[in-house]
C-alpha cells in the first residue's frame, strides 16, 4: 500500500478520478494528503467533503524552493511515496523533484512532446492538428518532459472549440490517471533511459493460473 498525494490548485476532477478508483479498490494506495495552494481551490473543498487530510498552503508571494520546502515537509510528515500533480499551477522547484526521484507524476491535455505548457488544447486547435489526446508522465527538471507512463490518443474534429475539445480529452484524463498511478503503485515497471516499459499485469489468482 503506497502513501500518495495529490496537489492541486482549481477544480479538482482529476483528483476525484483518482481518489474514485482507489475507493474502488483499484490502486494498492491510500490518497495520504491533499495539498492545495489556493485556498478557493474547488478542489480542496472536494478533498474536506472526502474526509481527506487536506490543507492550503498559499503560494501567493513566496520564493519558489521555500514553498517547495514548506510542501516537502508536510509530505514528509505523511511518509508520501508518490505525488500526483492534478492541475498544480506552480512549477516544481529542482530541490523538489530532486527529493522524489521518479516519484512525481504529471497529466497534461497533450500527446507529449506536442503542445507542452499552458493551453495545450488551444494549442493543438491552433496548429491544426488532427490528434492529440492526454499523458501522464514522471516529473522532471523540464516541463511537460519526464518519462511517459500511459497515453490515450483524442481526435480534433473540425467544428471543435477549445470547451468541446477539452471535454473530450477530460474524460480520457480521468482514465489514465488512475491507470497510470495504479501501475506506479504496483511497481509494475521499469525506465530505460526515457522509455518506461509496463510490466504485464499478474494474472487473475482466482484462475489459478498464476
Ligand atoms: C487538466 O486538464 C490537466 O490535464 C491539467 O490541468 C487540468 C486540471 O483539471 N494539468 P482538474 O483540476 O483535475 O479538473
Amino acid at each position: 500500500m503506497k502513501n500518495v498525494a495529490v496537489l492541486l490548485s482549481g477544480r479538482g476532477s482529476n483528483f476525484l478520478a483518482l481518489s474514485d478508483a482507489v475507493n474502488a479498490g483499484k490502486i494498492p494506495a491510500r490518497i495520504a494528503l491533499v495539498v492545495s495552494n489556493r485556498p478557493e481551490a474547488p478542489g480542496l473543498q472536494h478533498a474536506v467533503e472526502r474526509g481527506y487530510k487536506a490543507i492550503c498552503i498559499p503560494s501567493r508571494g513566496i520564493e519558489r524552493e521555500a514553498y517547495d520546502r514548506l510542501v516537502v515537509k508536510e509530505l514528509q510528515a505523511e511518509n508520501i511515496d508518490f505525488i500526483c500533480l492534478a492541475g498544480f499551477m506552480r512549477l516544481l522547484s529542482g530541490w523538489f523533484i530532486s527529493q522524489y526521484p521518479h516519484r512525481i507524476l504529471n497529466i497534461h491535455p497533450a500527446l507529449l512532446p506536442a503542445f507542452p505548457g499552458m493551453h495545450a488544447q488551444e494549442q493543438a486547435l491552433e496548429w491544426g492538428a488532427k490528434v492529440t489526446g492526454c499523458t501522464v508522465h514522471f516529473v522532471d527538471e523540464q516541463l511537460d518532459h519526464g518519462p511517459i507512463i500511459v497515453q490515450y490518443p483524442v481526435p480534433v474534429l473540425d467544428e471543435d472549440t477549445e470547451e468541446t475539445l477539452s471535454a473530450r480529452i477530460l474524460v480520457h484524463e480521468h482514465e489514465i490517471y488512475p491507470e497510470a498511478l495504479r501501475i506506479v503503485c504496483e511497481g509494475r515497471y521499469t525506465i530505460e533511459g526515457r522509455r518506461l516499459i509496463v510490466k504485464p499485469e499478474p494474472l487473475p489468482a482466482e484462475l489459478g493460473l498464476g
